[in-house]
This record gives structure tokens, C-alpha cells and sequence, in this order.
């Protein structure tokens, strides 16, 4: 019998409110634009701020290499409201059954609960289409937008990663949320 592999690539979502579907060269201005927030480059580990057209040019160039490995590791979406990319998500480190996820969202749609819904399609489809088991996140300590928003999409915390991450030239301790099936 063949062993079938489950198609490792982004799919056009579309609810009410966002639609969720592969990046375009196209989404590089409206990217760079949004991104390019303080508050969002703090959170990430590495976004840079300043943030530049070039920025997201190589971001993007990054996706695509990724989608074109043979066994992919990576899938990424575009987070489109009216039209525009204006945040994005993706299941990264894509490891058997199990996979990291990391987001952002441009400023002026926080706290409309957009992010929750957004996690929630895309755990749904991390579990049922590339059939993983467990999906994590790691959140800074100080990110408790980021902590609300796994807890109200059915992630659990499970400890607390001292020093688990160098950005510029600080060590910043994490935690660690799963949400598994
Ligand atoms: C984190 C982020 C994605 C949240 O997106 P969002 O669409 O505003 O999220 P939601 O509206 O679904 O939920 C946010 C929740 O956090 C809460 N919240 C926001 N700021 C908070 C704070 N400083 N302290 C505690 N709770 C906070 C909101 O009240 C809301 O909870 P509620 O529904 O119980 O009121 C967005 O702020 C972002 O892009 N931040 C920068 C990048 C980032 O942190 N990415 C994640 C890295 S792990």
C-alpha cells in the first residue's frame, strides 16, 4: 500500500472575517508597512526594527525556498483583511507529529479577538490536514497578549524555559504552551 504523505503546503482559508492563504511577492510593501511596529519586533525573535522593504523581500524569497524543499518544514499564510496582508501565521519546525507555531498581526485590528480565531483555523488544519499531534508555541514572559490569545485558542501553558533564547544580546525566558491531540 502507498504510504501517503499529507501535502505539506499553505491552503486559501476564507471566514468571515480574514482570509488566511499562501504569501505573494505582491504582499512585500503591505508587510514591511505593518510590521515594521516596535511593539511586534519586540515580541518576535527575529523580526528586525527598523523593518525595510528589503526586510520583507527576503522574508518572503525565505517562504517560498522553504515550500520548495522536498519535505517541507515550514507552512506559512498571509493573514488578509480588506484586501491587504496584514499579519501572518505559520507552523514552523514541522518535526513527525509535531511543530511550532508563531504569528503577528498588524496593530490596528489587536483586541478584536481576530488572532484567537486565526490560531484556532490554523491548529485545525496543522491537526486534521498535516495530521500533527502536538502543536507548541514559545512566548516571551512578557507577551501576555500572546499568553490570552493560546489560552482562548485551547493551548495549556507547560513551564517556564529560563534563558532559552538569545535576541540581540539579551537571554529572554520563555514559555512553553502545547496544544495536542
Ligand atoms: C499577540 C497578538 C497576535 C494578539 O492579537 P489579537 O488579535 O489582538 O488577539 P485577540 O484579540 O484574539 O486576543 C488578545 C487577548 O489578549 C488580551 N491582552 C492584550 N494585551 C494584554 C496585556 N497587556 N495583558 C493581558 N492581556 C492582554 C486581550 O484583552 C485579549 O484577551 P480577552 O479576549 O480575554 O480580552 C498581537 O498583539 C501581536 O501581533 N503582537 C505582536 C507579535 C506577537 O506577540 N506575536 C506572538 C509571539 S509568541
Amino acid at each position: 500500500m502507498t504510504n501517503l504523505k499529507p501535502a505539506i503546503k499553505p491552503r486559501v482559508i476564507k471566514t468571515r472575517h480574514f482570509t488566511l492563504r499562501p504569501y505573494r511577492e505582491s504582499d512585500a510593501s503591505s508587510i514591511a508597512a505593518h510590521i515594521n511596529d516596535k511593539t511586534i519586533a519586540r515580541n518576535l525573535l527575529s523580526v528586525p526594527h527598523p523593518y525595510r522593504l528589503a526586510d520583507a523581500y527576503d522574508w518572503l524569497r525565505k517562504v517560498r525556498n522553504a515550500a520548495r524543499r522536498k519535505n517541507p518544514t515550514w507552512v506559512n499564510f498571509a493573514i488578509e483583511i480588506d484586501g491587504e496582508a496584514v499579519g501572518g501565521i505559520g507552523i514552523f519546525k514541522i518535526e513527525g507529529h509535531k511543530a511550532e507555531i508563531g504569528y503577528w498581526l498588524a496593530r490596528p485590528y489587536w483586541g478584536r479577538g481576530i488572532m484567537t480565531l486565526v490560531v484556532r483555523e490554523i491548529a485545525g488544519f496543522a491537526f486534521v490536514e498535516l495530521g500533527l499531534r502536538r502543536i507548541y508555541a514559545h512566548v516571551f514572559t512578557f507577551n501576555r497578549a500572546s499568553m490570552r490569545v493560546l489560552e482562548k485558542a485551547g493551548f495549556k501553558l507547560e513551564g517556564k524555559l529560563a534563558k532559552n533564547v538569545k535576541k540581540g544580546d539579551r537571554f529572554l525566558d520563555e514559555y512553553i504552551f502545547a496544544r495536542v491531540r
